[in-house]
């Protein structure tokens, strides 16, 4: 069995010897030879340029046993798309180009049909990996959560308190969802593209799920997230990351997503338990764990693959991104604690 063949199955929630494994962000600044790419080009560039895109895509695979590649690529290229540009502040965190404060702007973004034209160099991407990767490792396409990207348009970048998002949710609420349905129409453009693509799944990341009131959670970020999962073809594997959301896993297995990607303050062996059987599992090891050292991610490692011995359903992860201080050794343990699992 190849590596894409028990990445699906660990979708399919087929029992395996072993769980497939892959990292949140596992392209980016904690690679060496990530950071010597970046040195000649901006992270956009990269971004921008199907050759230099699917080669930082790939670098990780070529150091790691991984068993799937994510594409290189950013939440906020659906944004940016639409009309609204995003750059990186010197000081950290992300600045949008403006603030979307009115329906006038909203009106003015472009429309989901020019999606697929726009960002046609993540297709371009996608197709250099699929050759590259010849059904050898599973190839994952992603994209934000309607919330999520609204967040970052809402408050102009990086926020602390997500005040103005969450102002526009209580005060004007047919605002709100004319933004959330014009991103939740381009996001469905865009992951059918990533589909007509090649991609053997897509991660929806909710990063900032969390941020909103729980009761609150389905009419702001889930109802959204459900209409694009109906309108992928059906029994396609999306995998939703909500960060911050335990009280809503039980809703979010509901939403059609097949595999559910939970952080470190679950138990993930009680959430399988919990779950659905025919709801796949995904994560869940703390990032921070790979800033220590070997022994201590073997230790953890093998703590969490213990707790889920004879389940079906799980995917190795983090509970979210690795960290640009994670050390080569503590990633090295990880893959090899999971790979050699017996
Ligand atoms: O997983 C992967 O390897 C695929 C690549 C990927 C990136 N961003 C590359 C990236 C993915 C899946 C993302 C998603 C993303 N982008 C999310 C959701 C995932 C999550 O972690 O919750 C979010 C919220 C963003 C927006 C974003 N992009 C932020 C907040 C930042 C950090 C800005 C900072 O302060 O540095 C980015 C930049 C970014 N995206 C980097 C990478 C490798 C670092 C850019 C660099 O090289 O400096």
């Amino acid at each position: 069995m190849n590596s894409r063949e028990r990445f699906l199955a660990a979708c399919a929630c087929q029992p395996l010897d072993r769980p497939p494994l892959w990292i949140m962000r596992q392209a980016g600044r904690y690679l060496p030879e990530y950071r010597a790419l970046k040195a000649r080009s901006s992270f956009l560039e990269m971004v921008r340029t199907p050759s230099l895109a699917a080669e930082v895509t790939l670098q990780p695979l070529h150091r790691f046993a991984l068993d799937a590649a994510i594409l290189f690529s950013d939440i906020l290229v659906i944004p940016e798309a639409l009309g609204q540009g995003y750059r990186f502040r010197d000081e950290g965190g992300i600045a949008m180009e403006f603030r979307l404060e009115n329906t006038a702007q909203i009106d003015a973004l472009a429309p989901a049909n020019a999606v697929p034209e726009r960002l046609r160099y993540v297709a371009d991407t996608l197709a250099l990996l699929k050759k590259e990767l010849a059904g050898n490792k599973a190839l994952l396409g992603f994209g934000g959560s309607p919330w999520t990207l609204a967040t970052y348009m809402v408050e102009g970048g990086s926020s602390e308190e997500f005040e103005r998002i969450k102002q526009l949710f209580y005060t004007d609420r047919p605002t709100f969802d004319q933004l959330l349905e014009k991103l939740t129409a381009a996001l469905i453009a865009y992951f059918r593209m990533q589909i007509a693509a090649g991609v053997d799944a897509i991660q929806i990341f909710d990063s900032w799920g969390g941020i909103i009131a729980g009761p609150d959670y389905e009419a702001a970020s889930l109802q959204w997230i459900r209409r694009i999962v109906t309108a992928l073809p059906r029994d396609f594997p999306i995998i939703l990351y909500a960060k911050g959301t335990a009280p809503q896993l039980m809703d979010q297995a509901f939403c059609g997503a097949r595999v559910l990607s939970v952080d470190w303050t679950n138990d993930l062996a009680i959430v399988r338990r919990t779950l659905p059987g025919n709801v796949a599992v995904q994560g869940n090891l703390d990032p921070v764990l790979l800033n220590t050292t070997p022994a201590i991610v073997q230790r953890e490692t093998a703590r969490l693959l213990e707790s889920m011995r004879g389940t079906a359903g799980h995917i190795f992860n983090l509970g979210h991104g690795i960290l640009p201080q994670a050390r080569l050794e503590c990633v090295e343990a990880l893959v090899t604690t999971v790979t050699t699992w017996k």
